[in-house]
């Protein structure tokens, strides 16, 4: 089907002419047909089936992840929480929409809440997020929670509500592992391989720098391009790796821990605003609680999926020395500068503050 070369359509939330990215005219029958079903429900989230007001929660990963559990708790406590006045209906496993369609999704209020990663927000105009993506940037979870839960992470919330998004929460997924059909020992062992990435261009520039070919690839789109050979390789925390099967397409891969994954939870600026007042507030609270239970579990997650893994005896791990991880390191530090234009310099000096804050130096 031929593509429209893009298409510039109000946004529900502000009336403001949105640029949306390239769109088949099949996908935007399906997002509109969406958009239309809820649209009263966008207009007064209670007049609709006696008031049941209808979160749809749509995300890539599996269920079993530390996202996908973290959305069923949130659904749990909020429907409980406002006696069943909401009903939140989660969509793992891009069953509603892969990663850049669930981005436009949520901007029509075709669904109303996601949780995608802090790598996929540089589609939207909100490169800031690509931060994140900075190799080694954030050398434990402690400093990367003062930022998230500090003036840092409430500013880079700030940036999204001009795109009518709300920001409510970060959740953790882990760092990232190098995975290859080939032994990823050095850093030159990248040279040449075909590394799937997420949408950023940090991780563009990080795959660079190791002298790999960068290739953008929707999550549910990985598993067939590793089988297939389409890419060599990809980086993922071991729980997308262990949930998706990447591990029986991938015969290496090196603990390198050289860049984190996690996700903002956001939702529809109108629709959040629309909520009744009490409403809002017991969903507020339900998502504070399940952001620390998505948070506490991730790390076992992790571990868990990585034992399986280990156990299925199909990818050979490597742990790297210290002298290994060093040479990584410096291999990747450019990425850092080249960063600076795209994310901006303050920004990454901010973050390195709050680790030298915690007793890093940086
Ligand atoms: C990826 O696309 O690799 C991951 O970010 C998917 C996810 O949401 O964890």
């Amino acid at each position: 089907m031929k593509k429209l070369k893009a298409l510039t359509i109000c946004s529900p939330n502000d009336g403001q002419p949105t640029m949306l990215w390239r769109i088949t005219p099949m996908k935007l029958v399906k997002l509109l047909c969406a958009a239309a079903a809820v649209g009263c429900l966008m207009a007064s989230p209670m007049a609709l089936a006696q008031d049941q007001i209808v979160i749809k929660f749509s995300h890539v990963v599996a269920p079993d992840t530390p996202k996908g559990k973290g959305a069923e708790k949130f659904k749990e406590l909020a429907e409980q929480r406002t006696g069943g006045k909401v009903k939140v209906e989660v969509y793992p496993n891009s069953q509603l929409y892969k990663d850049k369609e669930e981005l436009e999704a949520l901007q029509l209020g075709a669904v109303q809440m996601l949780a995608p990663s802090l790598a996929k927000f540089g589609p939207l105009g909100a490169k800031e997020f690509e931060v994140f993506d900075l190799p080694y940037i954030f050398p434990n979870k402690d400093v990367l929670r003062r930022v998230t839960e500090g003036p840092i992470g409430k500013q880079l919330f700030q940036k999204l509500e001009s795109k009518g998004i709300i920001g409510l929460a970060y959740w953790d997924n882990g760092f990232k592992i190098m995975s290859a059909n080939k032994p990823l020992v050095k850093p030159e062992d990248m040279k040449g391989l075909k590394m799937r990435i997420q949408s950023s261009k940090v991780l563009d520039a990080q795959m660079r720098a190791l002298g790999s070919l960068p290739q953008v690839m929707a999550f549910s789109e990985v598993y067939q391009a590793l089988q297939t050979g389409v890419v060599d390789g990809t980086e993922n925390p071991p729980s997308n790796m262990y949930t998706q099967k990447m591990h029986e397409v991938q015969k290496h891969a090196t603990l390198t821990d050289h860049g984190y994954l996690g996700y903002a939870v956001i939702v529809n600026k109108k629709f959040w605003d629309g909520l009744p007042t009490d409403v809002r507030t017991a969903l507020e609270g339900a998502m504070k609680d399940a952001t620390a239970y998505a948070n506490d579990i991730a790390q076992n997650e992790n571990d868990v999926s990585m034992a399986q893994m280990k156990a299925s005896g199909k990818t050979q791990f490597h742990e790297q020395t210290k002298e290994e991880r060093a040479a990584w390191v410096k291999a990747l530090q450019p990425v850092h500068k080249d960063a600076e234009s795209r994310v901006g310099k303050d920004l990454i000096q901010q973050i390195y503050k709050e680790a030298e804050a915690a007793g890093f130096k940086m």
